[in-house]
């Protein structure tokens, strides 16, 4: 799904991640030089090791905003992913911590063994950026998430605000004009309920966005022969009836009513999702209106 904090489609997180790491790691060089050579001199190994570590700092605290908007609006609610990126999160929080306290103790303390202390804790931080970025990579390259899809001809994103109507009648969720193209997809988001609306053929059809197996969102997933695909384990449903068509889901997935009169298109309206996630909540969704 893509990045709400990107510039033409180049994400803005992965390009603040590299502050952190690249300066966390030059300090750690610049400390295990010191080491090595015994440093005696006017210090500036030392130093040089510093001035890194606090600019890494800095270059954290910018790349942690993209991320958690990115967390909060794009990782699919009630999936593995979730998971993973909060602890993707959590430990980049702790690790700001500790470079910001490594920090402290080698410029701040006036005791020796706080300037001893740095260059072992620099290597567990170091460490734990690379479990941290082990963790971001996953979320990219087998959750796909950031990732710029296109769907069957091309189609791009698209996602309408916060909508709501009352259960059992139909919303108007898009026009026609929208799904110019077979294949064109929308996710919907509808009384709390993420929905998928897709053009198959010359029909309409509408079906919950998030996949039984693990939760991944079949928005970004191939529509074809009246099935959906699933882009993280390749589970497929049938659009008609929800059925599992092919595992490793085992649970089908929810179908909605749709109605098209003339361009507007309409889904019946669900009960409310008393479970709405936050990011139906917190306003990082266009509001209604937007369709
Ligand atoms: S999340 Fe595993 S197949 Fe959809």
């Amino acid at each position: 799904m893509k990045s709400r904090v990107e510039i033409k489609s180049h994400h803005i997180h992965p390009m603040l991640m590299a502050l952190p790491i690249g300066l966390w790691a030059g300090s750690l060089a610049y400390d295990l030089c010191d080491l090595a050579t015994d440093d005696s001199g006017d210090g500036r190994l030392r130093q040089s090791a510093d001035d890194m570590m606090l600019a890494g700092f800095v270059g954290a605290l910018a790349a942690a905003i993209p991320g958690i908007v990115d967390y909060l609006a794009v990782v699919p609610p009630e999936s593995s992913a979730k998971g993973r990126a909060a602890r993707h999160g959590m430990i980049n929080v702790g690790l700001a911590a500790l470079y910001g306290i490594n920090w402290l103790l080698r410029t701040r303390s006036p005791a020796r063994w706080g300037r001893r202390l740095g260059t072992p804790l620099s290597m567990l931080g170091f460490g734990g950026l690379m479990y941290s970025g082990w963790l971001g990579g996953t979320l990219v390259y087998r959750n796909q998430i950031g990732v710029d899809h296109r769907g069957p001809n091309a189609a791009k994103w698209r996602e309408s605000g916060r909508l709501k109507g009352e259960p059992g009648t139909p919303v108007t969720v898009g026009t026609m004009a929208e799904f110019e193209k077979p294949g064109q997809m929308k996710l919907v988001h509808l009384n709390g309920h993420r929905i998928a609306v897709m053009r198959e053929g010359d029909r309409i059809v509408a079906f919950q966005d998030r996949c039984t197996h693990r939760g991944g969102p079949l928005t970004d997933g191939v529509l074809a022969c009246n099935t959906i695909t699933c882009p993280w384990h390749g589970s497929q449903f049938s659009v008609d009836t929800g059925e599992v068509v092919s595992g490793p889901a085992e649970e089908k997935i929810r179908v909605y009513p749709v109605r098209v009169e003339g361009e507007v298109i309409r889904v019946v309206a669900p009960e409310p999702n008393l479970d709405a996630t936050i990011e139906d909540e917190s306003g990082l969704l266009p509001t209604a209106g937007m369709v």
